[in-house]
């Protein structure tokens, strides 16, 4: 395909957005990126280091010592994502993290250096890059937007069944919990809440497989080509 474009899946918290834009990465040969993990991330940095992420001063030091990079891992085939040079694309997927991520991510500084590198990663096009405001605000051109949603039910049960594998503990209530908190954060903090961009077309899941997912997006990608 000679024409590279740019993919941006947003949407609510576990509607698969980030398996979509595996998959769909995967057909067409593009790069995939996952913009949670670079906020997942900085949350991680921020916890270990007792940054007080309340004071702008010690968010800006902060924010000076973070490398974020993403690598590719021909074992699994995918890409990973490492916080100055360490391989945290497992630990930023703990409860832990899931928990304050959402207030992490309201920062004002925290989204200016998170977005000014997908704008990076994206320059060359052929991506797809799932977040909360990628087709609102990191491309607000992209040539295909997709906004994922689903039923509560539905995203809570997928989600509680990935967390109990690793944490036996975990009860459906905390994910439910977890999931509804993130969801009201994302969409009412200031800086690019979570939004439908309007030019972006809606897929909801609810009662689709991954396959039938992938076909939908596929076929919005070959109108474009
Ligand atoms: O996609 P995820 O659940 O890994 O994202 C973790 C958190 O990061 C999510 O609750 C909100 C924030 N986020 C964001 O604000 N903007 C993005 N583009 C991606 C994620």
């Amino acid at each position: 395909m000679a024409n590279k474009i740019i993919i941006t899946i947003d949407g609510w918290s576990s509607c698969g957005k980030s398996t979509l834009a595996r998959q769909l990465a995967g057909k067409l040969g593009y790069t995939y990126i996952d913009s949670g993990a670079m906020y997942r991330a900085i949350t991680l940095y921020f916890l270990r280091n007792h940054v007080d992420w309340t004071d702008n001063s010690e968010v800006d030091a902060a924010l000076k010592n973070i490398g974020i990079e993403f690598r590719f891992n021909e074992k699994v085939q995918q890409s990973e994502i490492y916080l100055n040079g360490e391989n945290v694309e497992y630990v930023i997927r703990d409860l832990v993290i899931a928990e304050k991520v959402s207030d992490v991510a309201a920062i004002a500084a925290v989204r200016s250096f998170a977005v000014a590198q997908q704008q990076k990663l994206g320059e060359q096009k052929g991506i797809v890059m799932d977040g909360r405001d990628i087709g609102t605000t990191v491309f607000p051109h992209a040539e295909l937007k997709i906004f994922m949603t689903a039923d509560i039910a539905v995203r809570v049960e997928r989600r509680f069944k990935e967390f109990v594998e690793k944490n036996p503990n975990v009860t459906l209530e905390e994910v439910k919990n977890n999931l509804e908190m993130r969801d009201y954060i994302d969409s009412h903090r200031e800086v690019s809440p979570l939004r439908k961009a309007s030019d972006a077309i809606v897929l909801d899941n609810t009662n689709l497989n991954m396959e039938e997912q992938l076909e939908i997006a596929l076929n919005l990608v070959n109108e474009l080509l």
